[in-house]
Formats: structure tokens, sequence, C-alpha cells
């Protein structure tokens, strides 16, 4: 199996060491790729919005975006990682993800993100892995993604992985070792079941997508969609 890992740091501190135990349980039988935020992703969106209105590669950042997008679509498991940072995901795992806005449903889904699965893990100190969490979630769920795994930690003490308390350690990494455990035993040859509330969106979507059609059958996001056929009868999810 191909796993993806998205680090929302470059520091091998607690998040990374948390990361490693949760993919350790895939070593023997996983293929990695491994990003490394910001350094895979270092340019912000400046908000010109070819990417919406034109063509995702004619992104000034479309070299680090359509790597980073070939890896994700290629696994059969997404794993994004980040500590809190002022109740949020990092600054560079924020700028990633913006510049993934074009995959959002409204706009161009891939749909082969309706049947990933997808592990996030954050951690802070106090208050804040859960709000970071849903920073990254939230892009994952109006990609398509239904199975999203999210595993959070607080530390309340140590911030320095080495000074952890052993308990603390273990409690930590007893959940992620389960959470890996559980996993191991879906068979990733099949692609993951959507969910009702994706399904939802996507409905939605289309209704949206039919009247834009009426207005200008030449608009970008329209076109997508009819050329999938998912103005029609075709679902991402079917095909
Ligand atoms: C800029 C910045 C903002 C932070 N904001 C929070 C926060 O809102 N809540 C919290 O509990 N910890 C916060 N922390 C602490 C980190 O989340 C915590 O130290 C974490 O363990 C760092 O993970 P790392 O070792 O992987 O870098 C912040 C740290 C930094 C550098």
């Amino acid at each position: 199996m191909k796993i993806t890992v998205i680090n929302g740091t470059e520091k091998k501190g607690v998040t990374y060491h948390l990361k490693e135990v949760f993919l350790d349980q895939f070593r023997n039988d996983a293929e990695f790729t491994d990003f490394f935020l910001p350094r895979d992703c270092p340019n912000f969106c400046t908000g010109c919005t070819t990417c919406f209105l034109k063509d995702e590669h004619l992104c000034k950042d479309a070299e680090y975006i359509q790597k980073i997008e070939k890896a994700m679509l290629d696994a059969d498991l997404l794993v994004f990682t980040s500590p809190a940072y002022v109740f949020h995901t990092t600054g560079a795992m924020k700028t990633m993800l913006d510049h993934f806005g074009y995959r959002w449903m409204p706009h161009r889904p891939a749909k082969e993100m309706f049947g990933k699965r997808a592990v996030i893990i954050t951690q802070c100190l106090g208050a804040g892995g859960k709000s970071a969490a849903k920073d990254i979630k939230d892009s994952l769920s109006w990609w398509g993604i239904s199975r999203i795994k999210v595993c959070s930690f607080k530390l309340m003490s140590e911030v320095h992985w080495d000074k952890i308390p052993d308990k603390k350690k273990a409690a930590m990494t007893g959940k992620l070792v389960k959470t890996a455990e559980q996993m191991r035993k879906t068979d990733f040859s099949r692609p993951a079941r959507t969910g009702m509330i994706t399904k939802m969106k996507f409905y939605a979507v289309r209704m949206l997508q039919k009247n834009l059609g009426k207005q200008d059958p030449e608009y970008t996001d329209y076109r997508y969609w009819k050329n999938n056929g998912w103005t029609g009868s075709a679902r991402p999810w079917k095909q």
C-alpha cells in the first residue's frame, strides 16, 4: 500500500515522533511519500484565482502543488500532522491547504478522493489540538473524503519529546498503535465507502453547477462536472 504524509512542520518535535509511532505499524508493507511544510510548499496562495477560473497548472506554484497532488491521488492512505499554533493548524499547513481550494467540491474535486482514507494527527500543550485538526478536516471533507480519523493529544506539561513522562508517552503512543492496528484490518485495495454527508454535499453542488452551466456553459467548473458526467448520472464514488 502507499501512504502519503503531509507534515505540518519541519521540526522533529512531538508531532514528528507521534506520527513515526503511527507509521511504524505500516513499515513492513507500505511505501511512503513524505512532504514537510513549508519546505515542500513554501509560497502563499496570492489569490490570483487562476486555478479556479482557468487551470491549476497555471498556478505560479504548480511545480509544488502538482507534486503533492499526484502523491495524494496515488496514495491508499493520507496522513496529515500538525501541532496547534494559536489554536489552529500551522501557517505552513494552511498555506498548502489554500492552494487546494480548487479541489473543494463546489469547484473541481478529484474523483479519487471520494474513495480515500485519511488520518489527522495533532497535538498541543493545552488547548487547540482539536481546532487544528478541524482546520485540516474541513479541507479533506470538502475534497470528498468521508473516512477521516482524528487523533488529537494534549501534552499538559512537558513539550520536549525526550522529557515527556513515560506514562504520558505510553498513553499517546498506545492510542496511535491501536488506531493503526484497526486500520491495518482495512482492505485498502477497495475504495472507502462514501458517506451520506459527502453525498449530500455533492448533490447540493451538482444543483449549483447545473444552474451555473445554464448561465455560462463554458464556465471552467461546470465543464469539469459535465465532462465527468456528474451533471448526468455518473457519480465520483462509482468510478
Ligand atoms: C507559534 C506557536 C503557537 C502555539 N499555540 C498553541 C496553542 O494555541 N495551544 C497550545 O496548547 N499550544 C500551543 N503551542 C505549543 C505547541 O502546540 C506545542 O509545544 C507542541 O507540542 C509543539 O509541537 P512540535 O514539538 O511538533 O513542534 C504553540 C507553539 C507555537 C510555537
